[in-house]
């Protein structure tokens, strides 16, 4: 398969570039997406159990051990081809190139991406969920996602407990990442939307925003995808095959 012609030609010229990570990024590391039909997380474990500050006041050692045993997933694959080819994509001479993920693994910062903004939070991140002290101390994590485990008590202060450093449904997202995301694509030429359904917001305005700004913006996805009809092409190619190609092309 080679790269499509509209893809060389949006990539080629391209100096300032983002790419924007959905969990199709970590499918081919081995990490569930969401929203997959057969093995997506969303179609085996139940959000508004799981994923929301309700669910952590309700039944914290659900989400907790739940959490552990994302955390430890993780923590046990590797960066695939495609996360190494935008970290090359990074090093080339003349690219000023940053990754915005809604991903919470830290499969980018691995295969060597420097400017990484986490829309969504990250596994490895606890902090307590009363006084906002980050945690980090060593925290095991568990094999099974339906263990329970009692959180930690933070040690900082009397009443909080150590949660996860993710974004739940109907928090906000940290202002940093959000912010930096927002100036990355008002000002780039090219983004690069990756693996995302493009079904939650407001990471999903950003191919927008940079359409808006005057960018091209091409998709990477073997499936077609809330975004499909809002960028410029739509690539079906999966991530590690199709990002290895583009950067090689460009070297
Ligand atoms: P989804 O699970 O909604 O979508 C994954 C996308 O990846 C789909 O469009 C797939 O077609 C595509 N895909 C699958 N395998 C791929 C591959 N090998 N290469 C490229 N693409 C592939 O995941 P997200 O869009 O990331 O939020 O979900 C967004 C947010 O919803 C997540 O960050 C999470 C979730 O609820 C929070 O937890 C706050």
């Amino acid at each position: 398969m080679s790269v499509p012609r509209d893809v060389v030609d949006a990539t080629r010229d391209a100096e300032t570039v983002v790419v924007l990570t959905g969990a199709g990024m970590s499918a081919e590391s081995g990490v569930a997406t969401f929203r997959d039909a057969d093995n997506g997380l969303w179609s085996r474990f139940s959000p508004e159990e799981l994923a929301t500050p309700q669910a952590w006041d309700a039944d914290p050692a659900l989400v907790w051990g739940w959490y552990l045993w994302r955390f430890g997933s993780v923590r046990n694959v590797q960066p695939n081809a495609g996360h190494i080819a935008v970290a090359e994509w990074e090093m080339i001479d003349g690219i000023d190139l940053s990754v915005v993920t809604q991903n919470v693994d830290d499969l980018h910062e691995r295969a060597g991406s420097v400017i990484v903004h986490h829309l969504h939070g990250a596994l490895s991140e606890f902090r307590c969920d009363t006084c906002e002290s980050p945690y980090r101390r060593e925290v095991e994590w568990v094999d099974e996602p339906t263990e329970r485990v009692n959180p930690i008590k933070c040690p900082q202060c009397v009443d909080g407990r150590v949660r996860p450093g993710v974004v739940w449904f109907g928090e906000v997202l940290p202002p940093g990442p959000w912010t930096a995301a927002s100036s990355a694509v008002e000002e780039c030429d090219l983004a690069v939307v990756v693996g995302t359904s493009g079904m939650v917001t407001p990471a999903a305005y950003l191919p927008d925003i940079a359409k808006s700004c005057g960018a091209a913006v091409i998709e990477l996805n073997p499936e077609d995808s809330e975004l499909s009809d809002r960028v410029d092409y739509s690539w079906r190619v999966s991530a590690a095959k199709g990002l290895p190609q583009i950067v090689a092309a460009l070297k």
